[in-house]
C-alpha cells in the first residue's frame, strides 16, 4: 500500500517513518514537520551509485541534484555515500562546500550564473562547471586566465528530445531557455570556441531532458543523440571530448498512477546504447554522469500536519484544512502535482472519503490535493503527505508570514532534528 519501504503502521494504528511513530513525531517537534528517513535517502543514493560499478565499469559518477532538497545533513549524507554533488547557486555551492562535500565533486550549473558565482565557483575549485551561454564562457576564460587556472568545462546541450510528450521531435526543445541547439550549430560553435580558449579545459557534454520520467526511451535516445555529436566534433577537429553528463529526471510515485522504473535500469540501459555507439562512431567510451535529485530524496519524505477546520460545502466538496499548505510545499499551487494522504493517527483503516486538503494561506488555490481518498478525519488529527522529500523544502516559503517547517530526520526508530523550526524573530532578521 505505502509508496516508500521507509513507512510502515505500528500496533497503535499508526504511520511511522523511518520506525518512528509519526504522531510522536508531530508531538514532539510540532507540525508542519518534515520527515526524511536516512536509511531511505541512503538506499536511494547507493542504488544509483552501485549501478555505474555493475553496468558501467565504475567509469562514471553520480551527482545528487541539491536543488531537490538542499540543507548541510542531507549533503553530509550524500557525500558519505560517495555521490558529488549538482550545485545552481552560490547558495547550494556554500551548503555544500560547508557539508564538506569535496569541491571536485561538485558540477555547477545555471543558464544566468552571476558573474560572482563564477568566481566564487572557480576559486573554490569545483571539478566542472556546466556551460549555458557563450558570455558565461568568455566570463570563465577570463576569470581564469587572470588566476592562472584552468577550468573544466561540460557544455549544456538541447537534444531535441521531448521527454514528456513521448514524441521526440528532434526541434522541439529550441525555445528552451537552457543551452545550446544542436540543430542550428550553436553546439559546435560553442565547443569550437571554447576549443580555441585560454583557461578552459573542454571535457564533454550535458543534457537534462525533463523531470518526473517514467520511461527509458528518452534517457537511451538523449545518450545516442549526445555521443553522436562527440563523435561528430571528433570528426571535424580530432578533438574527442571525454564526458557525458545525462542530467537527472528518474520519476518517483506520487500516487498509484506513477510507475517509476528501478533507478538502476536508467544505467543498465544508457550503458548498452553508449557502448553500442560508441563502437559505431569510433569514440571511447565517455565518463558518465547523472544528477537524480527527486528520486534520491522524494520518497524517504513525508510532511506531518495537524488538521484543524473542516467545512462541508453540501453537494461540492469537504474541505480538510492543515497548518501548513502552500508554504512547505507549493507543488500543487505550481504544477497541481498529486500526493498521497493519510490519517496518521488511523493509518491503517480503509479510506472512506475523498477530501480537499486546504492549506492555510490567503489564496484559494493553497491546496495540498484535491480528491484525496482519506480516512474518517476530525479536528487534531495528524496529516501524513508522503514523497514530499524532493521539492518541497527546498521550494518552501515565507508567504503570509508563515515560518519555515522544521525537518527531523529518522533512522532505525530514533529521530534528529536538521534543520530548527524558523521563528518569528527569524522573519525579520533582514528587516531594517
Ligand atoms: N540536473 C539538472 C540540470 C536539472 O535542471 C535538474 C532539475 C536535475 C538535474 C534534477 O532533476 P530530478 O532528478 O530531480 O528530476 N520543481 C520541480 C522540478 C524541477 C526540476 C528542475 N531541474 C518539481 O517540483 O517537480
Amino acid at each position: 500500500m505505502f509508496v516508500s519501504d521507509a513507512l510502515s503502521i505500528n500496533e497503535k494504528n499508526h504511520l511511522t517513518v523511518g520506525g518512528c511513530d509519526a504522531v510522536e513525531l508531530a508531538k514532539k517537534y510540532g507540525t508542519p514537520l518534515y520527515v526524511l528517513d536516512e536509511t531511505a535517502m541512503r538506499r536511494a543514493a547507493a542504488l544509483y551509485r552501485d549501478s555505474i560499478d555493475k553496468f558501467y565499469g565504475g567509469r562514471g559518477l553520480v551527482f545528487y541534484a541539491s536543488k531537490a532538497l538542499c540543507c548541510l545533513e542531507v549533503l553530509r549524507i550524500v557525500n558519505s555515500e560517495g555521490l558529488g554533488a549538482d550545485v545552481v547557486s552560490g547558495g547550494e555551492l556554500y551548503t555544500a562546500l560547508k557539508a564538506g562535500m569535496p569541491a571536485e565533486r561538485l558540477c555547477m550549473h545555471g543558464n544566468n550564473k552571476t558573474y560572482d558565482e563564477l568566481v566564487y565557483a572557480i576559486e573554490s575549485g569545483v571539478g566542472r562547471i556546466v556551460v549555458d551561454n557563450a558570455p558565461e564562457l568568455e566570463a570563465i576564460s577570463a576569470i581564469c586566465a587572470e588566476r592562472g587556472l584552468c577550468q573544466k568545462v561540460l557544455f549544456r546541450i538541447k537534444p531535441g528530445i521531448d521527454a514528456h510528450t513521448h514524441n521526440f521531435i528532434m526541434t522541439g526543445q529550441i525555445d528552451s531557455k537552457f543551452g545550446f541547439a544542436l540543430e542550428t550549430g550553436e553546439a559546435r560553435d560553442i565547443v569550437l570556441k571554447a576549443l580555441s580558449l585560454p583557461g578552459v579545459e573542454v571535457g564533454g557534454v550535458h543534457c537534462h531532458i525533463g523531470s518526473q520520467i517514467h520511461e527509458l526511451e528518452p534517457f537511451r535516445r538523449a545518450a545516442e543523440v549526445l555521443v553522436g555529436f562527440i563523435a561528430d566534433i571528433k570528426d571535424e577537429t580530432g578533438y574527442e571530448m571525454k564526458e557525458l553528463n545525462l542530467g537527472g529526471g528518474y520519476g518517483v510515485m506520487y500516487t498509484e498512477a506513477d510507475d517509476p522504473i528501478e533507478f538502476d535500469k536508467y544505467i543498465e540501459a544508457v550503458s548498452l546504447v553508449l557502448k553500442d555507439t560508441c563502437e559505431k562512431r569510433g569514440v571511447s567510451l565517455p565518463f558518465v554522469m547523472m544528477e537524480p535529485g527527486r528520486s534520491i530524496v522524494a520518497a524517504a519524505g513525508v510532511t506531518l500536519y495537524t488538521v484543524g477546520a473542516i467545512k462541508d460545502i453540501p453537494n461540492v466538496r469537504r474541505y480538510v484544512s492543515v497548518d501548513g499548505g502552500m508554504c512547505d510545499n507549493p507543488r500543487y499551487i505550481l504544477y497541481q502535482s498529486e500526493y498521497t494522504a493519510l490519517v496518521a493517527n488511523r493509518a491503517g483503516d480503509k479510506p472512506v472519503q475523498k477530501v480537499t486538503v486546504a492549506g492555510r494561506c490567503c489564496e484559494s488555490g493553497d491546496l495540498v490535493g484535491e480528491n484525496m481518498p482519506l480516512q474518517s478525519v476530525a479536528a487534531g488529527d495528524t496529516l501524513a503527505v508522503l514523497t514530499t522529500g524532493a521539492y518541497n523544502y527546498s521550494m518552501a516559503s515565507n508567504y503570509n508570514r508563515v515560518p519555515r517547517s522544521a525537518m527531523v530526520m529518522t533512522r532505525n526508530g530514533e529521530s534528529r532534528l536538521i534543520v530548527r523550526r524558523e521563528t518569528y524573530e527569524d522573519l525579520v532578521r533582514n528587516d531594517i
